[in-house]
């Protein structure tokens, strides 16, 4: 039989440059997802969307419900950077990566932290073995959930209320998604909760109560538990000990921050907002912002949106290009790459591309 006759594979992928440096970095993702596609026989089709903060400020559009609807349709979005320095600060947060993450029900947040070889981390004597965990992340729930509000507005006596909700469903579907994620990563099989029991005695209680339930249909992953102050202390000292921490949406937002410099950068750290569910849309991101004071030179780090993006082959099924992208991306770093700082790689960000297309090739 010949290559032509030979049904292949396809994935749709939504593309969402944004605003920024997105764009650049996404465009190195696309052009080593397709290299990945070509060396393992499958077809990629990309989709642009031109969503961001460019096109409100033009338009007054942040996520016009038909484009939600045809979003829906892909079982992976690829996403570059929202925020514009025009727009006042949570505009696009909300209306478009929070909107995204909460309408398409993407309830696992997947942040892989790896000290690729080559990069330097600020942890002393501390090298690629020694860093090496994933942080699953609640993703729709916590104080996310916008629930608050104002009385007395303005006036000296004003309250502020933000209220963090969390409920049964929301942290048993996570929870049970981490210890299955452990089961399957490595031979560690560590999964350790982050909360603050001893403070958030409602929510965190019951994220304790659901985490020892589900451990039991899980004898064979060791369980533990850190209080998240702790945990900052713990994972700088003593990294290697974790292997995958499940928390909660406020709390791992604010640790995966630390650990992505702890893995050299928001040049590097990728992340993934999972839908698990049959039929649902996931997305995938570099962890870093739009980066305006780099933008249109050529400069930023794209290794992160390529990480993103092997993240995203591996969620639709396609694990030996995934790995094959983490594998080429660990030559790049480990042989060629300066620095993953912006301006400083050695490369522009479209020979960082290139590179890893190069090493695709030759592994
Ligand atoms: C992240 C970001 C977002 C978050 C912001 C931009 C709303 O910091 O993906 O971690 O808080 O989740
Ligand atoms: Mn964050």
């Amino acid at each position: 039989m010949t290559e032509n006759m030979t049904e292949k594979k396809l994935l749709r992928v939504a593309v969402i440059g944004g605003d920024g440096t997105g764009p650049e970095v996404t465009a190195e993702a696309v052009k080593v997802l397709q290299a990945a596609a070509r060396l393992e026989n499958f077809e990629i089709e990309f989709h642009d969307f031109d969503l961001g903060g460019e096109r409100y400020l033009k338009t007054g559009e942040i996520l016009p419900e038909e484009v939600f609807q045809e979003l829906k349709t892909f079982p992976a979005i690829l996403l570059g950077a929202i925020g514009h320095p025009d727009v006042p600060p949570g505009v696009l947060e909300r209306g478009l990566l929070l909107e995204l993450r909460f309408r398409l029900d993407q309830y696992i947040n997947l942040r892989p932290v790896k000290l690729y070889p080559g990069v330097e981390t600020p942890l002393k004597d501390k090298g690629p073995n020694d860093i090496d965990f994933v942080v699953v992340r609640e993703n729709t729930e916590d104080l996310y959930t916008g629930v608050g509000g104002f009385l007395k507005k303005g006036t000296p006596d004003e309250v502020a209320i933000q209220t963090a909700v969390f409920t049964r469903k929301g942290c048993e579907r996570c929870i049970r998604w981490a210890f299955e994620y452990t089961r399957r990563r490595n031979a560690k099989k560590r999964l350790t909760l982050v909360a603050k029991t001893n403070v958030l005695t409602y929510g965190h209680d019951l994220w304790r109560r659901t985490f020892q339930e589900v451990a039991k249909e899980y004898p064979d992953i060791q369980t533990d538990y850190n209080h998240v102050d702790a945990c900052c202390m713990w994972m700088v000292k003593n990294p290697e000990f974790y292997d995958v921490i499940v928390t909660t949406n406020m709390f791992g937002d604010i640790i995966t921050d630390l650990a992505a410099i702890l893995q050299g950068g928001m040049g590097v750290a990728a992340g993934g907002n999972i839908n698990p569910e049959p039929g649902g849309t996931s997305m995938f991101e570099p962890m870093g912002g739009s980066a305006p004071k780099y933008t249109g030179k050529g400069v930023i780090n794209p290794i992160a949106a390529i990480a993103a993006g092997g993240m995203l082959l591996e969620q639709a099924g396609f694990a030996s290009a995934a790995a094959k992208i983490n594998r080429a991306i660990q030559v790049v770093t480990g042989t060629k790459m300066k620095s993953q700082a912006a301006g400083k790689m050695g490369y522009s960000t479209s020979q960082v591309g290139d590179l890893v297309v190069e090493a695709l090739g030759a592994l």
